[in-house]
């Protein structure tokens, strides 16, 4: 398989854990080049239901190598916490996991500051998933953070952990949160640096190596487009670049050495947390959260939907330079009657095909829509393109010449076996 950039095409949970999962199958080596434990990828397979933050979900096949990029922010305590959840249940981990030298550290204080800042937000507030990772890209671009190479080096971390407590220490007094206990830490971070020690090594140079000898790379994006730091819908976005060009940065891969960017998007929208969601509807929201879907994997939150948006997706697949779509879910429309594309923006008065960068614009956005007959039928046991009803083939087939690229797999439900490869 070519070297493969996968990407979110929305606001995140696009299932994007079962398609990696599925792709890994062709792939040497899985990368995570942006993120933090904010992101929760579920994979079913058989039975096993398999929620993992920052492992990429490469680990859950044999022997392929999985790597956490400089580009991502690593929870050490949690890490620890999610391989030894994997080790449980009979996945290894250790000659698998590789972790960037350089990426930086989560620390308690960045988890207490994303929390205070959200509640003196106020009714302003992201919506964030407290893990911290706002204050710790925040730490990175302003050269104060702690990264894994000082994190396994005890004297070290030690003496930079006493000078970063000693300034946020005031800030979180300042904000009326308790300060934070140096030992504590201290302690508690000595033990997962020494867990991660041996998986801590040049990531960069391991990659640029695998290429040479010919291996297939996947990145697994976290997050989604309009989660994008710089594309998204900012302020309510992550902290990450979690469009294709964060793959490069967020790993050392220079773009030239990636082949092609699959782009990946539910068969409708969903959202969490704040902001903007113009397609959101009430309806398909009671609809799929009376199904018992669409609760975040990371927080339990119910997550706000609405119909497919391909203003959305077109944009997406214009920043991302997407190649070919992944839809899935689409059982997740099958009871629908009349299901609804969001083909246009009515905004001011003007009718918009691009997403625009004010997001209390968008906010005002009203969709146009066109309308789709509903197939009424369970799409679950489908397993090849024929085996979809005519109108959802209908529908899939809009949906990709809307948003611009060929479509390459449908997924029908979260087991392995319900993914249908178009092309
Ligand atoms: P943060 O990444 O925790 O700072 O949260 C910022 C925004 O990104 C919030 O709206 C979160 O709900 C959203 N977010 C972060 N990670 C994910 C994810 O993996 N899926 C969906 N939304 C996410």
């Amino acid at each position: 398989m070519a070297n493969t950039i996968l990407v979110g095409a929305q606001w995140g949970d696009e299932g994007k854990g079962k398609i990696i999962d599925v792709l890994t199958e062709q792939a040497d080596v899985v990368v995570r080049s942006q993120g933090g434990n904010n992101a929760g990828h579920t994979v079913l397979i058989g039975a096993q239901k398999y929620i993992l933050h920052l492992i990429p979900s490469g680990i859950l096949r044999g022997k392929k190598q999985c790597v956490i990029g400089n580009g991502v922010v690593v929870d050490p305590v949690g890490l620890v916490r999610e391989i030894e959840g994997l080790e449980a249940l009979g996945v290894p981990v250790d000659g698998k996991l590789f972790i960037s030298d350089a990426a930086h550290v989560v620390l308690p204080y960045h988890r207490l500051l994303d929390e205070q800042r959200e509640v003196r937000k106020g009714r302003n507030k992201i919506g964030t998933t407290k893990r911290g990772i706002g204050p710790t890209y925040a730490d990175k671009a302003s050269r104060t953070g702690i990264r894994m190479l000082d994190l396994i080096d005890p004297e070290r971390f030690a003496e930079v952990l006493r000078l970063r407590l000693r300034e946020n220490n005031a800030v979180l007094k300042a904000f009326g949160a308790k300060p934070l206990s140096f030992a504590k830490v201290e302690a508690e971070y000595r033990a997962a640096g020494e867990r991660l020690r041996p998986l801590v090594t040049n990531t960069v140079v391991m990659l640029n190596r695998a290429i040479r000898r010919r291996k297939s790379l996947l990145f697994e994006g976290a997050q989604g487009t309009f989660l994008d730091l710089d594309h998204g819908t900012y302020p309510f976005v992550t902290s990450s670049n979690t469009t294709a060009g964060g793959a490069c940065t967020g790993s050392g891969v220079p773009p030239h050495r990636m082949d092609r960017v699959v782009g990946v998007m539910k068969a409708y929208t969903t959202r969490v947390g704040e902001g903007p969601f113009p397609t959101e509807n009430q309806e398909i929201s009671d609809l799929l959260h009376g199904m018992g879907r669409e609760f975040g994997a990371t927080t339990g939150r119910a997550r706000r939907c609405g119909w497919f948006d391909t203003v959305l997706t077109r944009h997406a697949a214009m920043v991302n330079g997407i190649d070919q779509l992944a839809v899935t879910n689409l059982d997740g429309l099958d009871t629908v009657e009349r299901i609804r594309v969001c083909v246009a923006y009515r905004c001011g008065g003007k009718k918009l095909d691009y997403v625009p960068t004010d997001g209390r614009l968008l906010e005002t956005c009203e969709p146009v829509y066109r309308e789709f007959p509903g197939w009424r039928a369970s799409t679950a046991d489908a397993r090849s393109w024929k085996d979809l009803p005519a109108r959802a083939r209908q529908y899939l087939e809009a949906v990709s010449s809307l948003v611009g690229a060929p479509l390459m797999i449908v997924s029908v439900g979260p087991a392995r076996d319900q993914t249908i490869f178009v092309k």
